[in-house]
């Protein structure tokens, strides 16, 4: 069991913690396929989401998978609740505290602002993607989706490209593989790589020596929400320069796995024919976002240490 009270990060996970949740995730996904081997573990669970962000596959999936375990899952419509009244982080936090809320889930534009929460709050904490920070969850199921298809994470070969600076996706993913023992280049425009230095792995702005004999490239949506200066010149000489497409993927390994996170940018970041394409594996990560989810909250409600 997970000896912890939140999950706020993948830079403060143990590689047997990583392990542990992506090997309840494989019991987990059998339970999606076959309905009748579900549990009501969580039956007596209230949880709560709280997006101050979009979302539209973290927040479903966590609402469905602890349904499948049997929780209660209340969202906290941001647009409609108190916060619009000025009501603090701090102070919504202790008021779904005192309704008995056990797991909150939230999303924040913020840095740190999961962190603040757990803080201070008795519920668990789970950070569904913090500014340009972190997104376990995200890199869980990725991890999970690459554990589906590669022996081992030691040694492979993992291109991740895009707009690396503001990406929570890519810090988490970092953390994670590196954990794991994969061998990760970063690369991206010069002016969106710039976070990426503080990381300690490789990093380029050429995509074709990034993908070269890679064993999963993945590509990264471009922020425009995050991104105050313009980055690069056009959508146009983006796609050019970084767009994954059928030529690129000539320099990675014949089964190469590609992922994204979503939502993509079609014919951006990804080329249409290989989002749809034979080594796409973007919808089964969509799938696993579920599976990884159901163990992160059976594992914390269950095992968590308050
Ligand atoms: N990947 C991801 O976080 O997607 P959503 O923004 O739809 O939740």
């Amino acid at each position: 069991m997970l000896n912890r009270k939140d999950v706020l990060g993948l830079r403060d996970m143990s590689k047997e913690e990583i392990l542990e949740i992506l090997s309840v995730a494989k019991e987990m996904k059998q339970r999606i396929d076959h309905p009748h081997l579900r549990v009501d573990e969580l039956r007596h669970t209230s949880i709560v989401t709280l997006f101050y962000e979009n979302s539209t596959r973290t927040k479903t999936s966590f609402a469905l998978a602890g349904k499948y375990l049997g929780a209660t899952v209340q969202d906290l419509g941001i647009a409609t609740s108190s916060v619009n009244k000025g009501e603090s982080l701090i102070d919504t936090g202790k008021t779904l505290d005192q309704m008995g809320i056990e797991v909150m889930i939230m999303r924040n534009s913020l840095t740190g602002a999961p962190h603040v929460l757990a803080r201070n709050v008795n519920a668990h904490v789970i950070n569904a993607g913090d500014g340009s920070n972190e997104h376990p969850t995200q890199a869980l199921l990725d991890l999970f989706t690459i554990s589906e298809y590669k022996k081992s994470f030691e040694g492979l070969k993992v291109a991740i490209i895009g707009d690396i600076s503001h990406s929570r996706v890519a810090r988490s993913n970092v953390f994670g593989l590196q954990k794991l023992g994969a061998d990760v280049t970063l690369a991206g425009p010069s002016t969106l790589l710039g976070s990426a230095q503080l990381l300690k792995v490789k990093t380029t702005s050429d995509i074709k020596e990034a993908v070269k004999d890679a064993d999963v490239v993945m590509g990264l949506r471009i922020q425009f929400e995050r991104q105050k200066t313009t980055n690069f010149p056009g959508i146009g000489e983006y796609r050019e320069l970084f767009g994954i497409n059928r030529e690129i993927l000539k320099y990675a390994k014949k089964d190469v796995l590609v992922m994204h996170p979503g939502p993509v940018n079609r014919g951006v970041e990804l080329s249409t024919d290989v989002i749809d394409g034979g080594n796409s594996v973007i919808n089964i990560q969509v799938k696993n976002g579920v599976a990884v989810r159901m163990a992160i909250l059976k594992l914390l409600a269950k095992g968590g240490n308050q």
